[in-house]
């Protein structure tokens, strides 16, 4: 990967002040030395979002972002690291001067970026000439106007079999970029020819706006299925990218709502409607990749798909994805033989807004639909199971039993039955998938990196934030009084192994190289609530010893509760338990010494 030099990445984060590039996105006002803002990651209505010019870190205390300026970017533009230092660097009129290491990669995929978007001028071309024209009249018959057009870029493959293959060769590229675009066919005998040909085209963007594939709907005499997609390639992978997000994100994000239709048609359509906070899927069933991309932007989908037998279902599997998520989920229920396009071929806005209004929860839409099974008993049975079964593939245990139970109730069945049932197949649908343990460990982060609860939580977070400190004598007791011993089992373990880590590399720490050093966003922002958190008041050494003795009269205790009940169940077996009793002995007066726990 070609690199960006430290000193420059450090010359980029100096030029862009954190309140002047987060005042381009949010409106802040001063309050003391830190600035506030709605927080443009979550829906608030009282600003909780803070930016620290002093420390240039921002943070909300609502929904736990922060970090530096580049992560602000990362976040709010959803692009990787490199492409946000680029930005920034722009903004600064900053030029990169980059360590060419390895840009090959990087290169591959700027040429298939730069071939779709000479394709999709080709395409856009071609819709007003030629054959394209019928195509154009065609659209325009179907209700869309020509700016919708436009806007979403619409255009025609003529039916040749070179009019790309002769704009991509002006490009000379080498024939491994050619082949991998997915824009061209290779012949036997060598050459290309157009994949896409006598199609109306849809371009699919990704979430900066940048054409990264094509759908391709059949038009006239031409031959094969109705759609004709990309195929994956460096810069495409259906099952991320959403259709249109690029266009409707911010509305999204705005609003907090987005709806999800299944169809490129669907979605300019209901655009072109004034329902602009719309998303789509890009041919391939919904997936957890698509309902996290959403999760960025929306806290609640309105699933919108067609009114037949096959949409509903396809609906109630997108929905359970998007519970899943931790998306809250309506479904608009649309007239049999309907899809949201057809439906405003007779319909108006306030039609479809009203259907909205009426849109049920996931469950309550699960069983309306399944009425008819819902009859008799062995139907109902059968029925159960298999929604149960559905039920048993969520990863989220809380929402998978709430929807159990919602399920018992509206059919009238005893819910310690479906509870008995639901863990059953719980277990057995867990069972083969090797990725349980690595959702396990995702689950114990997310407890790990919630705020402080208890006591010693909390004298733990103390002493976490005074390694962030720029007091040296005190961060030099830090390194020397903490050791593995003492981390190993603490709430915070992999903070403290983070950043005692870090203090034997540089003292003190450089807050914003350490946050552009983090992969993990979740650490990221809990490092940066850290950082907040600051009282300079509150950093001395006797500070820290306190809270580091309220840690370890907690972890005592800890340690003496495990071993009453080793002591407990050695006893009731009639074994020796001397061993337990004389470490419990000797933790007490450890205890004891250390005196009763500050409480914080
Ligand atoms: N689709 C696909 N391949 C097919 C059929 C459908 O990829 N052979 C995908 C496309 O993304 C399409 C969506 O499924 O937009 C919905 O398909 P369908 O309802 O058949 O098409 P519409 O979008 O309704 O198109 P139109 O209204 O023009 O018939
Ligand atoms: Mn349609």
């Amino acid at each position: 990967m070609a690199r960006i030099p430290e000193h420059t990445i450090e010359q980029i984060r100096e030029a862009n002040d954190i309140v002047d590039v987060v005042s381009d996105y949010v409106q802040l006002k001063r309050s003391g030395r830190n600035w506030f803002g709605r927080c443009p990651f979550h829906n608030e209505k009282t600003p909780s979002f803070s930016v620290s010019p002093d420390k240039q870190i921002y943070h909300c205390f609502g929904c736990g972002a922060g970090g530096n300026v580049i992560n602000f970017i990362m976040e709010h533009e959803r692009l990787e690291f490199i492409s946000s230092v680029k930005l920034l660097a722009d903004r600064a009129n900053i030029q990169i001067i980059i360590d060419e290491a390895e840009p090959r990669k990087k290169d591959d995929r700027a040429s298939i970026y730069n071939m779709h978007e000479k394709a999709c001028r080709v395409y856009e071309k071609q819709l007003n000439e030629g054959s394209g024209k019928a195509a154009r009249s065609y659209l325009l018959k179907r209700g869309l106007t020509e700016e919708t057009l436009k806007t979403f870029r619409v255009g025609f493959a003529p039916d040749t079999w070179d009019t790309v293959t002769l704009e991509m060769m002006k490009l000379g590229l080498s024939k491994e970029i050619l082949n991998r675009s997915g824009l061209l066919m290779s012949k036997d005998r060598g050459g290309y020819y157009d994949r896409f040909r006598n199609r109306i085209m849809f371009p699919i963007s990704d979430i900066n706006g940048k054409v990264q594939a094509f759908g391709g709907r059949i038009f006239g005499e031409a031959e094969g299925a109705k759609y004709m997609n990309s195929p994956e390639t460096p810069i495409y992978h259906k099952g991320r990218t959403l259709y249109g997000l690029n266009l409707t994100r911010d509305v999204i994000r705005d609003t907090r709502e987005a709806i999800l239709v299944e169809g490129y048609m669907d979605l300019i359509r209901l655009h072109q409607e004034g329902f602009q906070n719309v998303v789509a899927g890009t041919g391939t069933a919904f997936t957890s990749d698509q309902a996290a991309l959403v999760k960025r932007f929306a806290d609640k989908v309105f699933v919108c798909y067609d009114g037949d037998d096959a949409g509903k279902k396809a609906a109630q599997k997108a929905g359970l994805i998007l519970l899943d998520k931790g998306v809250d989920v309506s479904i608009i229920a649309l007239p049999n033989g309907l899809d949201p396009d057809s439906f405003f071929d007779t319909n108006a806005a306030k039609d479809f807004e009203k259907l909205k209004k009426e849109s049920r929860d996931f469950m309550s839409f699960v069983l309306r639909s399944n009425a008819e099974a819902l009859k008799s008993p062995v139907t109902r049975t059968s029925f159960l199971q298999d929604q149960v079964a559905d039920l048993a593939q969520m990863e989220n245990e809380i929402l998978r039993g709430m929807l159990a139970g919602q399920l018992a109730d509206e059919l009238n069945v005893p819910e310690d039955a479906v509870m008995n049932l639901l863990s059953k197949l719980t277990r057995r649908a867990r069972r083969p998938q090797s990725s349980r343990p690595a959702a396990k460990k995702e689950q114990a982060r997310d407890t790990m990196l919630r705020r402080p609860q208890s006591g010693s939580e909390k004298a733990e977070f103390e002493l976490l934030r005074l390694h962030l400190s720029e007091d040296e004598s005190l961060l030099n007791w830090l390194t020397s009084t903490i050791d593995d011993n003492f981390i190993k089992e603490l709430h915070y373990v992999e903070i403290f192994q983070l950043l005692q880590g870090r203090l034997r590399k540089e003292l003190p720490i450089n807050h914003s190289r350490l946050l552009d050093e983090i992969e993990s966003a979740e650490i990221r922002r809990f490092i940066a609530h850290l950082i907040t958190e600051a009282l300079p008041d509150l950093e001395s050494i006797s500070h820290a010893h306190q809270c580091y003795k309220t840690v370890r009269w907690w972890s005592i205790q800890r340690e003496m509760d495990k071993l009453n009940i080793l002591i407990r169940e050695a006893d009731s077996r009639g074994e020796d338990f001397s061993e337990f009793h004389r470490k419990k002995v000797k933790l007490q007066s450890e205890q004891q010494e250390i005196k009763p726990p500050l409480s914080l």
